[in-house]
């Protein structure tokens, strides 16, 4: 039998739509994997209710079957589906990796990000590699039409995931179909000091290059008590917050010092809208 271990990820990061993705180190879904004739699928852990064991309906399938290799699969899993923390890609991430070793199959992590990424457009209908990258390559990874760029990263982060549900279809829904040139224009400044603060480990250039005029906006309007929780992070030394992935998961960049009290003043800030809320002190990396 093998054990992998893949971790959440955090994809867009404000200026980075469908782009940019983070490896974060917790939380992360553990897939153990055994040679069968037939591929089978049991789901335990966060959020297990809501994920289909068919291997037909599952991303863990959808890679078996792209490296044809039939396994008795058991997925524990640490990150909660419909939270923006990527929790199909971990899945889909830890498979690939497992199964390419049990059978063999020699592949690369590069070359497995699109095999992993085949299983997420099982579940949201596009095959979006901007979560199963940064799963599979860790640190900071940059997804576009010609390939993955990748660099390593250690940014302190507190992800902090309310008890609310937005589903990705909804997210997708209100991105806007145009932007203005200057929305364009502060977008690219912006991914652009963030691509750099991770090449360099600042948290002052990643936080302050992790916002977007275009995209988010729309986003946080689905996301009860953002706007009092994004304020309540800044305020305990946050240096940039956006919304993680789809959401409804909220990202917080920070200095190591800070990240206890962002934590806890992200998780009082839901508390007073209403809103449980369990927050992971993390990191890039
Ligand atoms: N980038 C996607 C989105 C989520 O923001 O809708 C991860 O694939």
């Amino acid at each position: 039998m093998l054990t992998v271990r893949a971790p959440a990820t955090s994809a867009n990061l404000g200026s980075g739509f469908d782009v940019f993705g983070v490896a974060l180190g917790t939380p992360a879904d553990i897939v153990r994997v055994e040679r069968a004739p037939e591929t089978t699928i049991t789901v335990t852990g966060a959020g297990s209710e809501y994920i289909p064991e068919d291997p037909e309906k599952n991303t863990v399938g959808a890679v078996a079957k792209a490296l044809n290799a039939p396994a008795r699969i058991r997925i524990d899993k640490g990150v909660r589906p419909s939270s923006g923390l990527g929790s199909s890609a971990a899945s889909a991430a830890a498979a690939a990796v497992a199964l390419n070793a049990l059978y063999d199959r020699g592949r690369s992590r590069e070359e497995l990000v699109p095999i992993a990424a085949e299983g997420e457009a099982l579940v949201s209908g596009e095959a979006h590699a901007d979560n199963v990258a940064p799963a599979l390559l860790g640190g900071f990874t940059v997804v576009t039409d010609e390939g993955v760029t990748q660099v390593d990263a250690s940014i302190p982060v507190v992800a902090c995931l309310p008890d609310i549900s937005v589903s990705t279809r909804d997210a997708r829904g209100v991105v806007p179909e145009s932007a203005t040139m200057d929305d364009i224009v502060d977008t690219v400044g912006n991914a652009a000091t963030l691509a750099v603060g991770m090449s360099r480990n600042d948290p002052d250039l990643v936080g302050r290059g992790m916002v977007d005029a275009v995209v988010t906006p729309e986003r946080t309007k689905l996301i009860d008590g953002y706007d009092r929780v994004r304020e309540a992070a800044l305020e305990a030394g946050a240096t940039g917050v956006t919304v993680s992935g789809a959401g409804p998961g909220i990202l917080a960049v920070c200095r190591r010092q800070d990240q206890r009290e962002i934590a806890s003043a992200m998780v009082d800030a839901f508390d007073a809208v209403g809103v449980e809320s369990r927050a992971y002190q993390t990191a890039v990396s």
